[in-house]
């Protein structure tokens, strides 16, 4: 709901449980007013009544109070936006006008001088507020092209306080989203990514709660994360008298956005902004329930246990052993059957083929359909991995256009992979690419693609004309434009979103994807810190993890039990990725129990409330998801101590007055007693683990 005070100067957007609030003032300056627990008209009215900050001699009455600081006139912050032209360097705005809908709000500026015209659009989604800003030069053909050189999303302003927390999660390949909390220092933090996709080093996402410091369920936490997917920037700004920022948006610098031409626009993606009361966890789920309602397509429905063979075979691939693997696995009673790298144009290792997006005839003599054709007949969907961004120099592509691939003339091409970006600002690259994907889901029944992209930009530059500037401005744009025509194209066909492991997760990304591939690294306990960092922002729902072999073969060999894989990868959308010729019968027979109890349980872990009741950190570990009456509790034992039984688990989110049904052990339990006193795990051994089904009766 979006409320406008009486002078028609104040804003007020109100969610559930929260509230957000602007002000324009006698001199068209946009200030922030208020953001936190839900308030009244009145309540945003007086608070604009009260008095201007003191007036100081080398500080800036605006710094620190603004929507949307820019950069010109008394100003210090970095700005969110720098616009110029050869000879005037910021911009001046009067305010136009403001549009009123039911939950969105838009307000109007113009710069004369630089005849540009500005929006700053507020969406409401639940209590989560979407911003983001648009950009249109209203001049003339003659009129000169004006640099944008940084053009932010937003900036939210949080309350003065104390003190604050930030939060984030940091990584690498193999080691993403790992939880980070520390004291807000004065000055900028920044984190971002200026590799051309999101990268594996932060989600772009931030969460700040006060000093006296929110919990996993209780306190305010205030946190933002940013729609994109190539390079970002989320700068965190404590300003000397203790007011807080957080500004973010495409790219990681400030040496140029584009060019912005007369008569064009730019939008810049959403950044989004929540207020939550409920501590941590209570802003967790208010981000998975936004991502579910608002964000990933088709989300009201589970998706399927799939099967992938890349641990198990790496390059080394063909049809009758990929049938046999699908045999295999659809006795698991898997879903869905995806056939990773190395089924295309020459590829036999990472340093060709990429780029020839046909089946390699020695290896798929009839294409791909017999393959699909009977995996359909086994039950299962049929899936593809393709990696359509990139370019092997040794493939046909390349050698019939070496001119595609982002690069700077007369220097070096830098190889990551033994492979090059393709450079998709071009519109011949980009027509190619879509005829090239279009009739490869035309050639056989494909129901999934896995859409991988596995190095960054390091030649893209800023060549001059259309789409100059910060380089993943244009790819990603194009990138978004691709997945968006076929999925229309092929409405029926599903979409992973990969970047060796985690390199590309995002709300951008997430808004054309069904699920993404959370890391490269499979070990079921690395695991677990990864998929805790991963569902601050993230739903299980979209967490795809995979149980592969023991000793784990991608990354640090350490032995675990099938149950502890098993129950590791069940926390988020399961699937195998082992190799299946080499599992026992025995093996199988546990695997084809584990899958059936997932399936089970499935709709409570990808549709329902998470709660983090223990984080990992060594001992045992736990997490809750509640759905209608069902309430599934997956716990893990890192390292046993002493020979004791770890502390019983406080459950959350229960009728204390209820009883329920444990399914795993048939005890009744009180849900006061499960609430106060906790639920005993029983678990006893190191890197062991139980799954419990809880149903009210
Ligand atoms: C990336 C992905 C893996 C696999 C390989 C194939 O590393 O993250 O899952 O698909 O590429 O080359």
């Amino acid at each position: 709901m979006v409320e406008v005070g009486e002078d028609g100067r104040t804003w007020l957007l109100s969610g559930p449980t929260s509230s957000y609030a602007l002000r324009l003032t006698g001199r068209d300056e946009l200030l922030h007013l208020y953001w936190g627990p839900r308030v009244t008209l009145r309540d945003a009215e007086a608070l604009a009544a009260g008095p201007p900050p003191p007036a100081r001699g080398f500080e800036s009455p605006l710094d620190g109070r603004e929507e949307y600081p820019v950069a010109g006139g008394p100003r210090f912050v970095r700005p969110a936006l720098a616009v110029r032209d050869s000879t005037v360097h910021g911009t001046e705005w009067r305010y136009t006008g403001a549009a009123v809908g039911e939950d969105e709000l838009q307000v109007h500026f113009r710069d004369p001088l630089h005849q540009l015209g500005i929006s700053l659009t507020y969406r409401l989604r639940g209590d989560v507020v979407e911003r983001s800003a648009v950009l249109v030069h209203e001049g003339g053909v003659r009129a000169p092209a004006l640099d944008v050189l940084r053009m932010d999303s937003a900036t939210w302003t949080l309350p003065v306080r104390d003190g604050w927390r930030l939060t984030q999660v940091h990584g690498r390949w193999g080691a993403e989203s790992r939880l980070a909390r520390s004291a807000l220092g004065y000055g900028e933090q920044v984190i971002g990514s200026g590799r051309g996709h999101t990268g594996h080093q932060h989600l772009p996402w931030v969460a700040l709660d006060a000093e006296e410091g929110a919990g996993e369920e209780h306190g305010e936490v205030y946190s933002c994360a940013l729609a994109w997917s190539g390079s970002w920037r989320i700068a965190v700004h404590r300003l000397p008298d203790g007011a807080v920022q957080i500004t973010g948006g495409v790219g990681h610098d400030d040496s140029g956005v584009t060019v912005l031409q007369p008569r064009t626009a730019l939008v810049t993606p959403v950044f989004a902004g929540l207020y939550s009361g409920g501590g941590f966890g209570g802003a967790s789920r208010a981000w998975h329930a936004y991502q579910r309602d608002h964000v990933i397509p088709g989300a009201e429905t589970v998706r399927p246990v799939l099967y992938n063979s890349w641990e198990a075979t790496r390059f080394d691939i063909a049809e009758e052993q990929q049938r046999t693997l699908a045999h295999r696995a659809a006795d698991l009673g898997v879903e869905l059957f995806v056939v990773d790298d190395a089924w295309f144009g020459g590829r036999v290792d990472d340093r060709t083929g990429l780029g020839d997006w046909t089946p390699n005839p020695d290896r798929f003599p009839h294409g791909l359909a017999p393959l699909a054709e009977e995996v359909h007949r086994l039950g299962m969907r049929f899936g593809i991995w393709v990696e359509p961004e990139m370019v092997n120099p040794d493939s046909d592509l390349y050698r019939a256009h070496p001119d595609w691939v982002q690069h700077q003339p007369g220097r070096a091409r830098t190889e990551f992979r033994n492979q090059l970006v393709l450079d998709l600002a071009r519109e011949d690259v980009r027509a190619h690419l879509y005829r090239q994907l279009h009739r490869l889901l035309d050639s056989a029944p494909i129901d999934y693609v896995k859409w991988d992209f596995n190095r960054s930009f390091t030649d893209a530059g800023r060549p001059a004309g259309p789409g100059a500037g910060e380089p993943s401005w244009a790819h990603v744009g194009a990138l978004y434009d691709l997945i968006d025509r076929l999925r229309a194209a092929h409405p029926a066909v599903a979409f992973e979103s990969c970047s060796g492991g985690g390199g590309r997760v995002d709300l951008g990304i997430l808004s054309r994807t069904d699920q993404v591939w959370t890391s490269d690294n499979t070990d079921p306990l690395d695991r677990l810190a990864i998929q805790h960092g991963f569902s601050q922002l993230h739903p299980a729902r979209v967490m795809a993890a995979w149980v592969t072999d023991s000793p784990n073969a991608q990354l640090n060999g350490r032995v675990s039990s099938p149950r502890f894989r098993f129950v590791s990868a069940m926390a988020g959308v399961l699937g195998i990725g082992g190799d299946l010729t080499r599992w026992s019968e025995s093996e199988r027979a546990e695997a084809r129990d584990w899958v059936a109890l997932y399936k089970e349980i499935r709709p409570t872990v990808q549709l329902g409330d998470l709660y983090r009741l223990r984080p990992p950190e060594g001992g045992l570990s736990a997490v809750q998801y509640v759905r209608g009456d069902d309430s599934v509790v997956l716990a893990w034992l890192q390292a046993q101590r002493y020979g004791e039984e770890p502390a019983p688990v406080r459950l959350r989110a229960l009728d204390p007055a209820a009883s329920y049904l444990c399914l795993d052990t048939g005890e009744t339990h009180r849900g006061a007693v499960l609430l106060h006193r906790g639920l005993r795990t029983g678990l006893r051994c190191d890197l062991d683990a139980a799954v419990f089904r809880l149903r009210r009766v």
